[in-house]
Protein backbone atom coordinates (compact mmCIF):
# COMPACT_ATOMS: atom_id res chain seq x y z
CA UNK A 1 0.00 0.00 0.00
CA UNK A 2 1.15 3.33 -0.83
CA UNK A 3 -0.29 6.24 0.66
CA UNK A 4 -1.89 6.95 3.91
CA UNK A 5 -4.51 9.19 4.52
CA UNK A 6 -4.69 11.31 7.84
CA UNK A 7 -7.24 12.61 9.81
CA UNK A 8 -7.03 16.52 9.54
CA UNK A 9 -5.56 16.51 12.78
CA UNK A 10 -2.94 13.92 12.36
CA UNK A 11 -2.05 15.58 8.98
CA UNK A 12 -1.64 19.23 10.61
CA UNK A 13 0.80 17.81 13.70
CA UNK A 14 2.90 15.87 10.76
CA UNK A 15 3.04 18.97 8.58
CA UNK A 16 4.07 20.87 11.21
CA UNK A 17 7.04 18.91 12.06
CA UNK A 18 9.01 20.31 8.85
CA UNK A 19 11.51 17.65 8.07
CA UNK A 20 13.49 16.04 10.64
CA UNK A 21 16.35 13.54 10.43
CA UNK A 22 14.44 11.62 13.39
CA UNK A 23 11.47 11.96 15.17
CA UNK A 24 9.98 10.47 18.81
CA UNK A 25 6.17 10.12 18.52
CA UNK A 26 4.84 9.14 21.88
CA UNK A 27 1.55 7.54 22.34
CA UNK A 28 1.63 6.65 18.72
CA UNK A 29 -1.00 4.28 19.25
CA UNK A 30 -2.21 3.19 15.39
CA UNK A 31 1.57 4.24 13.98
CA UNK A 32 -0.18 6.56 11.38
CA UNK A 33 2.04 10.27 11.59
CA UNK A 34 5.12 7.93 11.72
CA UNK A 35 4.48 6.12 8.82
CA UNK A 36 3.05 9.07 6.65
CA UNK A 37 6.13 10.87 7.72
CA UNK A 38 8.46 7.92 6.45
CA UNK A 39 6.51 7.90 3.61
CA UNK A 40 6.57 10.92 2.58
CA UNK A 41 10.55 11.60 3.22
CA UNK A 42 9.69 14.36 5.88
CA UNK A 43 11.92 11.45 8.33
CA UNK A 44 14.48 9.49 8.05
CA UNK A 45 13.64 7.77 11.13
CA UNK A 46 10.82 7.57 13.88
CA UNK A 47 10.97 5.94 16.91
CA UNK A 48 7.43 5.11 18.32
CA UNK A 49 6.39 4.13 21.70
CA UNK A 50 3.25 3.61 23.66
CA UNK A 51 2.69 2.41 27.04
CA UNK A 52 0.07 -0.43 26.25
CA UNK A 53 1.29 -2.90 23.85
CA UNK A 54 -2.26 -3.37 21.81
CA UNK A 55 -1.37 0.32 20.07
CA UNK A 56 1.91 -0.98 19.49
CA UNK A 57 1.15 -4.17 17.78
CA UNK A 58 -1.33 -1.82 15.79
CA UNK A 59 1.32 0.10 14.56
CA UNK A 60 3.62 -3.03 13.69
CA UNK A 61 1.03 -3.95 11.49
CA UNK A 62 0.23 -1.06 9.91
CA UNK A 63 3.78 -0.03 9.72
CA UNK A 64 4.37 -3.57 8.14
CA UNK A 65 1.38 -3.02 5.54
CA UNK A 66 2.77 0.68 4.54
CA UNK A 67 6.49 -1.25 3.89
CA UNK A 68 7.92 1.11 6.37
CA UNK A 69 9.18 -1.14 8.77
CA UNK A 70 12.65 0.31 8.11
CA UNK A 71 12.94 3.29 9.83
CA UNK A 72 10.43 2.86 12.56
CA UNK A 73 11.66 1.69 16.01
CA UNK A 74 8.56 0.58 18.39
CA UNK A 75 8.91 0.71 21.66
CA UNK A 76 6.82 -0.26 24.80
CA UNK A 77 7.18 2.76 27.28
CA UNK A 78 5.34 5.28 28.98
CA UNK A 79 6.24 9.14 28.50
CA UNK A 80 9.57 9.73 27.17
CA UNK A 81 11.90 7.43 29.41
CA UNK A 82 13.54 5.89 27.18
CA UNK A 83 14.76 8.92 25.21
CA UNK A 84 17.23 10.75 25.27
CA UNK A 85 18.45 14.38 24.35
CA UNK A 86 19.89 12.95 21.38
CA UNK A 87 17.51 10.31 20.25
CA UNK A 88 15.23 13.05 17.98
CA UNK A 89 15.36 16.41 17.08
CA UNK A 90 11.05 16.51 16.93
CA UNK A 91 9.06 15.10 19.54
CA UNK A 92 5.20 14.76 19.09
CA UNK A 93 2.51 13.74 21.81
CA UNK A 94 -0.53 14.25 20.17
CA UNK A 95 -4.32 13.20 21.15
CA UNK A 96 -3.77 13.29 24.92
CA UNK A 97 -5.06 16.04 27.55
CA UNK A 98 -3.16 19.14 28.15
CA UNK A 99 -1.89 18.25 31.49
CA UNK A 100 -0.58 14.43 30.35
CA UNK A 101 1.41 15.97 28.03
CA UNK A 102 2.61 19.00 30.29
CA UNK A 103 3.37 15.97 33.19
CA UNK A 104 5.39 13.65 30.04
CA UNK A 105 7.14 16.89 29.48
CA UNK A 106 8.34 17.73 32.92
CA UNK A 107 9.86 14.36 33.05
CA UNK A 108 12.74 15.37 30.84
CA UNK A 109 14.44 18.53 31.67
CA UNK A 110 15.98 18.16 27.97
CA UNK A 111 13.02 19.07 26.28
CA UNK A 112 12.97 22.29 26.91
CA UNK A 113 17.03 22.84 25.92
CA UNK A 114 16.47 24.86 22.93
CA UNK A 115 17.52 21.96 20.79
CA UNK A 116 14.16 20.41 20.22
CA UNK A 117 10.47 20.80 18.28
CA UNK A 118 8.20 19.90 20.38
CA UNK A 119 4.55 18.68 18.16
CA UNK A 120 1.66 19.13 21.03
CA UNK A 121 -1.48 18.31 20.28
CA UNK A 122 -4.00 18.49 23.48
CA UNK A 123 -7.54 16.78 23.31
CA UNK A 124 -8.30 19.37 26.35
CA UNK A 125 -6.99 21.53 28.89
CA UNK A 126 -4.24 23.43 26.28
CA UNK A 127 -3.77 26.46 28.71
CA UNK A 128 -2.70 24.13 30.84
CA UNK A 129 -0.19 22.71 28.91
CA UNK A 130 0.56 26.44 27.08
CA UNK A 131 1.31 27.86 30.80
CA UNK A 132 3.48 25.00 31.47
CA UNK A 133 5.29 25.78 27.83
CA UNK A 134 6.29 29.19 28.86
CA UNK A 135 7.24 28.88 32.62
CA UNK A 136 9.23 25.52 30.89
CA UNK A 137 11.36 28.67 28.78
CA UNK A 138 9.28 27.22 25.52
CA UNK A 139 7.39 29.55 23.36
CA UNK A 140 5.10 28.53 20.79
CA UNK A 141 6.66 29.37 17.23
CA UNK A 142 3.63 28.36 15.17
CA UNK A 143 -0.02 27.18 15.70
CA UNK A 144 -2.77 24.94 13.48
CA UNK A 145 -6.25 24.30 13.49
CA UNK A 146 -7.65 21.24 11.90
CA UNK A 147 -11.20 19.74 11.97
CA UNK A 148 -12.34 16.52 11.95
CA UNK A 149 -16.39 15.34 11.85
CA UNK A 150 -17.13 18.59 13.48
CA UNK A 151 -14.36 18.85 15.96
CA UNK A 152 -11.51 21.97 16.08
CA UNK A 153 -8.27 20.88 17.18
CA UNK A 154 -5.56 22.42 18.30
CA UNK A 155 -1.45 21.85 17.28
CA UNK A 156 1.17 23.69 18.71
CA UNK A 157 4.75 23.53 17.90
CA UNK A 158 6.73 24.48 20.52
CA UNK A 159 10.90 25.52 20.91
CA UNK A 160 13.12 26.84 23.27
CA UNK A 161 12.90 30.45 23.48
CA UNK A 162 11.41 33.36 25.95
CA UNK A 163 8.40 35.04 25.15
CA UNK A 164 6.31 37.73 27.41
CA UNK A 165 3.90 36.06 29.64
CA UNK A 166 0.95 34.85 28.18
CA UNK A 167 -2.86 36.25 28.88
CA UNK A 168 -5.83 34.34 29.82
CA UNK A 169 -6.84 34.72 26.12
CA UNK A 170 -3.61 33.92 25.06
CA UNK A 171 -3.47 30.48 27.21
CA UNK A 172 -6.09 29.44 25.29
CA UNK A 173 -5.54 31.12 21.88
CA UNK A 174 -2.22 31.65 21.17
CA UNK A 175 -0.17 34.57 19.64
CA UNK A 176 1.17 32.26 17.02
CA UNK A 177 -2.76 31.26 15.97
CA UNK A 178 -3.72 34.40 15.88
CA UNK A 179 -0.85 35.33 13.46
CA UNK A 180 -1.91 31.92 11.36
CA UNK A 181 -5.34 33.36 10.70
CA UNK A 182 -6.89 29.98 9.77
CA UNK A 183 -10.36 30.09 8.14
CA UNK A 184 -10.96 27.98 11.70
CA UNK A 185 -10.18 30.75 13.99
CA UNK A 186 -13.07 32.79 14.02
CA UNK A 187 -15.65 29.43 14.75
CA UNK A 188 -12.77 28.36 17.44
CA UNK A 189 -12.98 31.42 18.60
CA UNK A 190 -16.32 32.15 18.85
CA UNK A 191 -16.59 28.37 20.17
CA UNK A 192 -14.37 29.53 23.79
CA UNK A 193 -16.26 32.60 23.90
CA UNK A 194 -19.23 30.68 24.90
CA UNK A 195 -17.53 28.31 26.71
CA UNK A 196 -16.16 31.43 29.15
CA UNK A 197 -19.45 32.42 28.92
CA UNK A 198 -21.21 29.58 30.19
CA UNK A 199 -18.78 29.14 32.99
CA UNK A 200 -19.10 32.88 33.92
CA UNK A 201 -22.73 32.48 34.52
CA UNK A 202 -21.84 29.20 36.00
CA UNK A 203 -20.00 30.86 38.64
CA UNK A 204 -22.11 34.05 39.06
CA UNK A 205 -25.84 32.41 39.39
CA UNK A 206 -24.17 29.65 41.70
CA UNK A 207 -26.26 29.49 44.71
CA UNK A 208 -22.87 28.62 46.78
CA UNK A 209 -19.84 30.84 48.05
CA UNK A 210 -18.79 33.15 45.09
CA UNK A 211 -15.15 33.33 44.06
CA UNK A 212 -15.39 37.06 42.84
CA UNK A 213 -11.32 36.66 42.21
CA UNK A 214 -12.31 34.17 39.82
CA UNK A 215 -15.40 35.49 38.25
CA UNK A 216 -13.12 38.86 38.09
CA UNK A 217 -10.02 36.16 35.58
CA UNK A 218 -12.99 35.27 33.38
CA UNK A 219 -14.42 38.09 32.88
CA UNK A 220 -11.07 39.67 31.57
CA UNK A 221 -10.23 36.55 29.75
CA UNK A 222 -13.79 36.90 27.83
CA UNK A 223 -12.77 40.69 27.33
CA UNK A 224 -9.42 39.48 25.70
CA UNK A 225 -11.49 36.81 23.68
CA UNK A 226 -13.80 39.36 22.19
CA UNK A 227 -11.50 41.53 21.33
CA UNK A 228 -9.84 39.40 19.57
CA UNK A 229 -13.01 38.00 17.68
CA UNK A 230 -13.42 42.22 16.62
CA UNK A 231 -9.75 42.51 15.40
CA UNK A 232 -10.60 39.58 12.75
CA UNK A 233 -13.80 40.97 11.30
CA UNK A 234 -11.87 44.08 11.43
CA UNK A 235 -9.74 42.39 8.90
CA UNK A 236 -12.47 41.24 6.82
C1 LIG B 1 -5.97 8.80 22.06
S1 LIG B 1 -4.54 7.94 21.58
C2 LIG B 1 -3.75 9.09 20.52
C3 LIG B 1 -2.98 8.38 19.46
C4 LIG B 1 -2.28 9.28 18.45
N1 LIG B 1 -1.14 9.95 19.03
C5 LIG B 1 -3.26 10.27 17.88
O1 LIG B 1 -3.13 11.47 18.18
O2 LIG B 1 -4.17 9.85 17.16
C6 LIG B 1 -3.51 7.98 22.98
C7 LIG B 1 -2.42 6.91 22.94
O3 LIG B 1 -1.44 7.27 23.89
C8 LIG B 1 -1.11 6.15 24.69
N2 LIG B 1 -0.69 6.72 25.98
C9 LIG B 1 -1.45 7.23 26.96
N3 LIG B 1 -0.69 7.70 27.96
C10 LIG B 1 0.61 7.49 27.59
C11 LIG B 1 1.86 7.77 28.18
N4 LIG B 1 1.95 8.34 29.38
N5 LIG B 1 2.98 7.42 27.50
C12 LIG B 1 2.91 6.84 26.29
N6 LIG B 1 1.73 6.53 25.68
C13 LIG B 1 0.60 6.87 26.31
C14 LIG B 1 -2.36 5.30 24.71
O4 LIG B 1 -2.06 3.94 24.94
C15 LIG B 1 -2.93 5.53 23.31
O5 LIG B 1 -2.44 4.57 22.39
Amino acid sequence: MNTIRLSNRLLAAAELCGESERVADVGTDHGYVPIWLLKSGRAQYVIASDINPEPLENARRNAELHGTKNGLELILSGGISHLRADSAETIIIAGMGGETIADILSRASWVSDGRHRLILQPMTKQSELIDWLYRNGLFIKRARLAEDNGEIYIVLLAEGGSSAPPSGAARIIPEALMAERTPLLSRYLELHIKRISNALEGMKSSKGKKDPERIAEYERILEELMFMKGGLQCLR
